[in-house]
């Protein structure tokens, strides 16, 4: 079985090559990365490529290299029946390796170039690539040096963000936000920007990965990320000192969590204003530790413009209610 891991690591490893020599013969697919302000050097470190629209190329290559058709199965790269044959899936996209903490390849993102479905195609779990317990970027990320990483979505923010000088950012696999992941990143760091897509998906996102941050014992803050979509669109339109302002100004989890609450209701009414504050009550008499429920208290007394006796009663009677 270790056996079978080398040689996928090792079929892995030389698809990325293929890839890669693939896209340095292809005019489309490198106006593509030019059109995303994608420079060389960025495509070197990541190893970026092309899958060759003739779906049997990689196959061929791999065959002549000595590859049984089950391990080549295996390596999650191919698709195909009996009667068809093997092909490659990524065919026609814009290839991106995935590598563990030592820059190995372990699977790979694909992208269309332009609009089509799906958009990404990404590698099927395989006996080398477990995605709960992989991070794009963390090879990079954890040679960083920072005292945080940047947690968000996608390959092409991972790789916007490098190039613009913040090389601890890592997203997680275009799956959700795993524990597995959170302690993966507690190996190297005790505090994380979450800079997740501002739309209602990237939302939902960040307020389920905060209380599995939080489980880990990483401290979590949330980037502002409006009018933007994500960081890759914030750094082209904005540039990163915009970005180095966001950080600074980031968000505690907690009160990011209320931000989003508060959507729900209309604090103009005081009907609603009022249950708004029982459910915020709810949340705050949830903290266990009597200091930090009561600087939440005063935090959430301070930006909401209430009085901080009030608000602590309130949540103590919730407590007593709760049992
Ligand atoms: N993703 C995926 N499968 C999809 C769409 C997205 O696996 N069909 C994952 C990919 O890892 C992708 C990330 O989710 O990098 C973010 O997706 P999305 O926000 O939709 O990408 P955009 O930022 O809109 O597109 P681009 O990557 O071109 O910037
Ligand atoms: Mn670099
Ligand atoms: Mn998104
Ligand atoms: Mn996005
Ligand atoms: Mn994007």
């Amino acid at each position: 079985k270790s056996d079978e891991r080398l040689v996928l690591k090792e079929i892995n490893k030389l698809a990325a090559q293929f890839f890669y020599t693939a896209l340095r013969k292809n005019n489309r697919g490198l106006e593509y990365l030019e059109n995303r302000e994608i420079q060389n050097d960025t495509i070197v470190e990541f190893g970026l490529g092309y899958s060759p629209k003739d779906s049997r190329e990689l196959y061929r290559y791999l065959k002549s290299k000595g590859y049984s058709d089950e391990i080549l199965l295996k390596s999650g790269l191919f698709s195909g029946d009996e009667k068809n044959g093997a092909y490659c899936k990524f065919w026609n996209r814009i290839m991106f390796p995935i590598m563990d903490g030592n820059n190995r390849v372990i699977g790979f993102g694909g992208r269309v170039m332009g609009s089509g479905e799906p958009k990404y195609l990404n590698s099927p779990e395989t006996p080398i690539f477990d995605k709960s317990r992989n991070l794009y970027g963390l090879n990079f990320a954890r040679k960083a040096r920072a005292p945080y990483f940047l947690l968000c979505e996608g390959y092409l923010d991972v790789i916007s963000l490098h190039q613009n000088g913040f090389p601890m950012a890592v997203a997680s696999l275009g799956t959700a936000f795993t524990s597995g992941q959170a302690s993966l990143i507690r190996r190297y760091v005790q505090e994380i920007y979450l800079t997740y897509d501002s739309d209602e998906a990237g939302t939902k996102a960040a307020l389920r990965a905060l209380p599995i941050l939080k489980e880990a014992g990483i401290s979590a803050k949330i980037i502002r990320m409006e009018p933007y979509k994500d960081p890759d669109e914030l750094l082209k339109k904005a540039g990163r000192e915009e970005f180095e302002k966001r950080i600074k100004e980031a968000r505690n989890g907690f009160l990011f969590s209320l931000e989003v609450l508060e959507r729900d209701y209309d604090l103009n009414s005081p009907e609603e204003k009022t249950m708004f504050f029982k459910e915020v009550a709810t949340r705050l008499s949830k903290f266990e530790e009597d200091i930090e429920r009561n600087n939440y208290i005063e935090a959430v007394a301070r930006s909401y413009h209430v009085a901080y006796e009030d608000l602590k009663k309130l949540v103590a009677k919730t407590a007593i209610s709760l049992g």
